[in-house]
């Protein structure tokens, strides 16, 4: 049995042999089905892409239904337990687990390349102490495309490499930077003799005692790895659309930060506390699951796309917030959010709908605990999401297949008409 379909076109009974290759078919391959030599020949139409590979990646592997999440081959709970963010970051990037002296010199180049360029703090300071971190995050992002006009050279590797290490540096120190700039203190240079997420930290808190436990920088390197990629999510996508007209990594990662932004995709961690903080008390779950049932809103930090079972990273970050929960004392919403956990795994409404926890659910009462305030959550995203938008560009500007992303529409709009002189025309509110 050959690896291919054969179609036969009922408008015209001809018969077409379309190859299978890793489980796809080449959507141009439909394009020969054509009812008369002037016909376009048929498109797919995939909304949202719910059915449609746009690229042929070797960085991270997601089974939705078993809830297996590897990067490059290697399970997310070994790595979680085992690795550092910086080097997944390389794993991510390199294809592979770094060799001692590799691992040492990137680590040194993150660190020479982590200070900003003068002009960013300038811009950070413009803001008001209320602004919202994300905004402040993807502005900064995006005026390092100014500082840096040699990243435009992308097909040069040594250019793209030179990129890479200042975003994974300077991406940490925007967001210490503008941090601190809410709160109306002076941000602090970063640290190359510390390990990235001590230096966060200190960038954070000036080497606060309290927020410098060893246990609260591991909890942010697990968070930082748990988030570092997967596969083609939304952000990633806007990564890779902007990547391919061949501008910029700044200019390409500030859209993936504006991407990210949003509450279906990496604000739902902001959103998922703000939910937490409105039902407030666990008494008030069952009302609350039932106004999410009736679909008045929905269970922020419940369901996912690719995942049918329980979101991998959760599971990980909730036994990451029960360590940090005993150094700090249990977080006031941490019943509330167990209690929704509890209703929504047994009901039906949620069951039916292979709605589990995703990575939101649970990060942000770390975030929290850790001292950040809400808006902040979406940042703590961004930065180590930043190596894989990066690796996923990478692999885009080498992959032979790509070119500008542009996809079809079915038109459904009017048919050619004339143009009305403004005297002839019908008033809108008789239209609607
Ligand atoms: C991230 O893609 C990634 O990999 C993303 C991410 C990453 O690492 O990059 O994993 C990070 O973005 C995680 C997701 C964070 N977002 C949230 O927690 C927001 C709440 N969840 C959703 O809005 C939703 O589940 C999505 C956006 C995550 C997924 O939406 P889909 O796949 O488009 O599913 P859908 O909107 O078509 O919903 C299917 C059904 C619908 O019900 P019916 O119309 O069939 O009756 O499930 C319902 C939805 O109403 N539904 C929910 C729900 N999510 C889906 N109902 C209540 N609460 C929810 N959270």
């Amino acid at each position: 049995m050959a690896d291919s379909l054969t179609i036969t076109d009922n408008r015209t009974g001809k018969q077409y042999e379309i190859r299978i290759a890793d489980g796809a078919i080449r959507a141009m391959d439909l394009r020969q089905i054509r009812t008369s030599p002037d016909d376009f020949g048929l498109m797919t139409y995939d909304p949202a892409f719910q059915n449609t590979a746009a690229c042929r990646s070797r960085i991270t592997f997601i089974d939705g239904d078993r809830g297996i999440l590897r990067y490059r081959g290697y399970p997310i709970e070994q790595i979680a337990e085992r690795s550092t963010y910086l080097e997944t970051a390389y794993l991510l990037l390199f294809g592979d687990l770094p060799a001692p002296a590799d691992l040492d010199s990137w680590t040194r180049e993150i660190g020479a390349h982590a200070a900003l360029p003068a002009s960013i703090p300038r811009i950070l300071a413009g803001f008001e102490r209320d602004a919202h971190p994300m905004g402040m995050f993807l502005t900064a992002v995006g005026a390092l495309s100014a500082s840096y006009p040699d990243a435009k050279r992308v097909a040069d590797d040594a250019s793209r490499g030179l990129q890479i290490r200042r975003l994974i540096g300077q991406t940490a120190t925007i967001a210490a930077a503008l941090f601190r700039h809410r709160n109306g203190q002076p941000s602090i240079a970063p640290d190359p003799g510390r390990s990235y997420p001590a230096n966060f930290l200190h960038m954070l808190f000036d080497g606060d005692a309290a927020a410098s436990q060893p246990v609260f920088e591991r909890a942010m390197d697990i968070l930082f790895i748990l988030h570092a990629d997967h596969e083609q999510n939304c952000s990633t996508n806007a990564m890779r659309s902007i990547g391919s007209s061949q501008a910029d990594p700044y200019a390409a990662l500030a859209g993936a930060a504006a991407a990210l932004y949003g509450p279906l995709h990496g604000g739902a961690n902001e959103a998922v506390v703000r939910m937490l903080q409105e039902i407030g008390t666990v008494q008030h779950v069952p009302a609350f699951i039932t106004r999410v049932k009736r679909g008045e809103f929905r269970l922020m930090g419940f369901g996912h796309r690719i995942y049918k079972s329980y979101d991998p990273r959760a599971r990980i970050i909730k036994e990451t917030a029960d360590r940090v929960f005993a150094a700090t004392g249990p977080s006031p919403l941490l019943d509330v959010a167990l209690e929704l956990e509890r209703i929504a795994l047994s009901d039906d409404y949620f069951v039916s709908r292979k709605l589990y926890p995703n990575v939101d659910f649970y990060s942000g009462l770390i975030y929290q605990a850790l001292g950040f305030p809400v808006a902040m959550f979406p940042v703590l995203f961004a930065i180590p999401r930043t190596a894989g938008w990066l690796a996923q560009w990478d692999e885009l500007l080498g992959d032979s297949d790509q070119k500008i992303a542009r996809p079809r529409q079915i038109y459904v709009g009017p048919e050619r008409r004339d143009y009305v002189p403004v005297d002839a025309r019908t008033p809108r509110s008789v239209i609607a």
